[in-house]
């Protein structure tokens, strides 16, 4: 019988039940024993495509046969971001409170454009924000804001910014006017793509994101910054906006954010603090200081989808002037239009998207499971077991460390006589124990050298893993020595 009008679609309420009752034993398995995978997809492009039929099925498929689809064709071809062997990028953990609250966000599937459209979602957001932000130690002059991912948090701290530099912006646009100066935004060598992103969309060009050399250590070189803001006046550019990072996506170096900040409040220009990853770090004491001069900037983005245990996606951007990102981008058809018995936030006002997911639900959830010293202690033991891997590295006459480890990222790799030799022996390193299944890390370069990355961030992760991960990287690198 073909059930036209409910959302079990041509399952009856009871079959539901028991598929989902079935799903959430595979999730609780899988979260259980996700080290039974190999942790890289072992499958050749094009592969997992051609196992898929090329049309759409005419009629229904009962869930069983989707699901056990789902296990042949697609599971082969998972890379699992949550098994306790990724040390790539910077390592996640979608956690089982986080996980649940998906499951809820599905079933209610909320739609959070508009206050009324669900009240609950955008006053949790609200909440669960100025949590988070009490917890990084910012001052209540910052407004948050929940986006998809930090690239887009980052796109609206500049559209804010380029709104207070360039209010016509928004009904002018830039093209083709000679009453606006070229803008300028600065950030250092190593500073995130997601800038330049942010930049070519809003038609500031990728040439107007000017890279201030870093220092030793891969943190902005303030001196040189403040030349590049000098050059660029006496050339007749407009600078724009700063934006430091903390926890650098290579090396997790941490920019000179106060002294930033002094120099952005001299020459008025937008502080952008890109702390995706670390930020959440500030929780932890001892700390703290890393948001120092954080709390001058005028927008903060921090990505619990990183390192907080939430599963993807969901990015925060702080703001202390969320009016200038109203107004970028407020406005309201008439049929959007409503009226409250008291002054409401639409969240569809902060940002280009009209539609909003219930995000705020997961990081709600994970934030009270886990209680904010649950969340300190895990913090805290995936830079001890970083420390712990660093140890090693140094006490290694056959390997070097390339940076220092500020948090939970090592970034290092084998000796060799000659520089080419080692990018090539780091190269074979790497696809060598990436080969094993068991663990995943990744590269970077650092000084123009060729650097292996092993990013600690997931909650299965213990030292047995980080100590297995070691004694594969030393045994591919004798191998491959030997072999040479
Ligand atoms: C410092 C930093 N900023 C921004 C991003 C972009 O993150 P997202 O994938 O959330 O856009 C990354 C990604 O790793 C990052 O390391």
């Amino acid at each position: 019988m073909t059930r036209v009008s409910s959302p079990f679609g041509d399952m009856d309420p009871e079959a539901f039940r028991r598929e989902a009752h079935r799903l959430v034993d595979w999730i609780a398995d899988y979260l259980a024993t996700s080290s039974r995978f190999p942790v890289l997809a072992r499958v050749q492009p094009g592969e997992i495509s051609a196992a898929l039929p090329a049309d759409a099925p005419d009629h229904g498929e009962p869930f069983e046969k989707i699901f056990s689809d789902f296990e042949r064709i697609l599971l082969p071809g998972i890379t699992h971001w949550n098994h306790p062997g990724f040390f790539a990028y910077f390592a996640i953990t979608g956690s089982a409170p986080g996980i649940l609250a998906e499951f809820l966000a599905a079933a209610l599937n909320v739609q959070a454009m508009l206050w009324r459209t669900s009240p609950a979602a955008t006053e949790l957001e609200e909440v669960t924000l100025t949590w988070l932000r009490k917890l990084l130690t910012l001052p209540s002059s910052f407004e948050g804001v929940i986006y998809d991912t930090a690239s887009i948090s980052t796109l609206h701290a500049l559209a804010a910014a380029r709104e207070r530099a360039v209010p016509s912006a928004r009904e002018l646009g830039l093209a083709g006017r000679d009453d606006v100066a070229r803008l300028r935004v600065y950030c250092s060598d190593q500073t995130h793509s997601s800038i330049e992103k942010a930049a070519i969309l809003l038609g500031l060009g990728q040439q107007a994101v000017r890279k201030i050399p870093s220092d030793g250590e891969f943190r902005m070189r303030v001196d040189l910054l403040a030349e590049a803001i000098a050059d660029d006046r006496s050339k007749g550019w407009l600078p724009l906006a700063v934006v430091a990072t903390v926890g650098t996506t290579s090396s997790t170096s941490v920019d000179p954010v106060p002294a930033i900040a002094d120099l952005c409040r001299r020459a008025s220009l937008w502080l952008h603090v890109d702390a995706a990853y670390a930020g959440v770090a500030a929780m932890v004491p001892g700390y703290e200081s890393i948001l120092q001069g954080a709390g001058d900037a005028d927008s903060i983005v921090v990505n619990p989808h990183k390192w907080l245990f939430t599963p993807f996606d969901l990015s925060v951007l702080y703001c202390r002037h969320m009016d200038r990102l109203r107004a970028a981008f407020a406005l309201t058809p008439e049929y959007l239009k409503t009226v409250e018995a008291a002054p409401v936030r639409n969240l569809m006002d902060t940002g280009i998207q009209l539609g909003r997911r219930f995000r705020a639900l997961k990081l709600w959830m994970v934030l009270r499971h886990f209680g904010a010293e649950g969340l300190r202690a895990r913090l805290t033991e995936h830079m001890r077991l970083a420390s712990v891997f660093a140890s090693w590295v140094d006490a290694s006459e056959d390997f070097e460390r390339l940076a220092p480890v500020p948090f939970s990222v090592v970034c290092f790799r084998a000796r060799a006589a000659q520089r080419d030799d080692a990018d090539r022996l780091n190269e074979r390193i790497l696809e060598a124990v990436n080969g094993t299944g068991e663990i995943f890390i990744s590269h970077t370069r650092l000084g123009g050298r060729y650097a292996l990355r092993l990013a600690i961030g997931n909650l299965h992760t213990t030292e047995s893993h980080v100590a297995r991960a070691w004694q594969l990287i030393q045994e591919h690198a004798r191998l491959i020595r030997s072999s040479t």
